[in-house]
């Protein structure tokens, strides 16, 4: 009988990704395998996120709670952002934690789960580390991470601290995992990077040089592979080659998520994001004038240090002008290692936005996009869309599938499509679903 294993995973795709890889390793190295029950389990895992501050405060109170309920020779290890960010600290402030292995490390995990009280947090650049672990359940998505870390030093983030400066893996392993995956059946690739459109820019040893766009085009040619999605963008690198790619290219799905942060100038100036919000929609009407369909899907920080009145409605219009379908909104935390945060401690003129007003904005913004897409929802009514089926209720006779702009549709069907493309009109609307009917 074999170990098993717990995992809770906080954050982005990167660490689903990172929480994926650290079970692939562990079931074929350790052999062990999941369990959704912590208290059965003979190691718990917590795969951490350091983006904003709340997550990281409860992560002692979790640890305690596990430590209570866990049987009484399970290990206890802390993975991802957090790890990196605290390292030993964390050692030295739980006693019931038995290892703690940083985000850039996850390849080593099935070592350090033999050791007592280590930390293992250091800056890897060797890129074998990051050879893909075989995934022997074979589903219909396949995530490949294309690059590691973040070059950018935008003002608010801590993730350049945490997963340390941008490495692409070479093309040739992407690829190869790649067509693994496809002959293992998946048919939707998601392509993951901190950046990825700065994909290319540095190798840690020599390879051959290919960029993003390029990348794109070599994956689409393996055949049997249907889609490929990708995040997240940076709207700084979004050139015209890659938006012609992006239009033409029939398996890269069309929608995109492009993380505007902010629609005031000054703010974006200040957060050192690099473009404008005129930059940013000359690359969203570009992209809609070669695909009138497109869905765009956004992260808004409000409450940024400084944050006025007339900013933040700057950014309530960049909504109205974009209409996007997808909105991750977040409050501004202040990150220990980022630039913001030192501003606020050194500069007496930059102070944080008022909590309560910058709950007031969040929540404005928040409805106000609700009210967009409940109005593009019932846009789409007639309209006809490609659904990758993923699962099927046999109760209920109910299958559900994303469209090709990473919509949910429910389907009404008599049949389990489950792994099918199959055209979908939409029929009706129920709050945020999108209902259809197989043509
Ligand atoms: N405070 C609030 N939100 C943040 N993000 C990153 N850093 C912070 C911070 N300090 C948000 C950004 C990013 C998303 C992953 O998290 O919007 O795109
Ligand atoms: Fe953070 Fe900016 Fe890098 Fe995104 S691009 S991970 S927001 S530093």
């Amino acid at each position: 009988m074999g170990k098993k294993l717990y995992i809770q995973t906080l954050g982005c795709a990167m660490n689903e990704r990172d929480s994926a890889h650290i079970i692939a390793e562990l079931q074929e190295k350790e052999h062990y395998f999941l369990t959704q029950n912590p208290k059965e389990a003979d190691l718990i895992l917590i795969n951490t996120c350091s983006v904003r501050e709340k997550p990281e405060k409860k992560l002692f109170s979790e640890i305690g709670q596990y430590a209570k309920l866990k049987k009484q020779d399970a290990k206890i290890g802390v993975c991802g952002c957090t790890a990196s960010h605290l390292g030993d600290v964390i050692l030295k402030r739980s006693k019931s934690v038995d290892f703690v292995l940083g985000a850039r490390n996850v390849s080593k995990i099935s070592q350090i789960i033999h050791q007592k009280r280590v930390a293992w947090v250091d800056i890897d650049y060797d890129d074998s580390a990051y050879v893909f672990s075989q995934n022997p359940n074979s589903t219909l998505k396949g995530m490949i991470n294309i690059s590691i870390g973040c070059d950018k030093k935008c003002t608010y983030c801590i993730v350049p601290h945490t997963r340390g400066n941008e490495i692409s893996i070479p093309a040739a392993l992407i690829l190869d995992e790649a067509k693994r995956m496809v002959g293992d059946g998946v048919k939707e690739i998601l392509l993951l990077g901190q950046n990825v459109n700065n994909y290319g820019k540095r190798f840690s040893n020599e390879h051959r040089a290919i960029n993003f766009t390029q990348l794109l085009n070599e994956i689409s040619q393996i055949n049997g592979l249907e889609r490929i999605r990708f995040t997240s963008p940076h709207p700084l690198h979004m050139d015209d080659d890659f938006i012609s790619e992006f239009a033409r290219n029939p398996k890269i799905c069309k929608s995109i998520h492009m993380p505007l942060q902010s629609g005031s100038n000054a703010i974006l100036q200040k957060m050192r994001r690099g473009y404008t919000k005129e930059w940013f929609l000359n690359r969203i009407e570009k992209m809609r004038s070669l695909i009138p369909c497109l869905s765009v899907g956004t992260d808004i920080i409000v409450g940024f240090p400084t944050e006025s009145e007339e900013d933040f409605l700057d950014t309530l219009d960049m909504l109205e002008k974009v209409r996007f379908d997808t909105l991750y909104s977040f409050i501004y935390s202040s990150r220990p290692h980022t630039q913001a945060q030192k501003w606020l401690e050194e500069d007496k003129s930059v102070k944080l936005v008022d909590e309560e007003v910058a709950k007031e904005r969040l929540m404005l913004l928040k409805e106000r996009h609700k009210e967009i897409l409940t109005e593009d929802n019932f846009k789409q009514i007639g309209k006809i869309h490609s659904i990758l089926f993923e699962s099927f209720d046999e109760e209920n006779l109910l299958l559900e599938g994303r469209s090709d702009t990473n919509k949910l549709v429910r389907v009404k069907a008599g049949r389990n499509l489950v792994g099918e493309i199959c055209k979908v009109k939409i029929s009706q609307i129920k709050g945020a679903q999108l209902l259809g009917e197989l043509i």
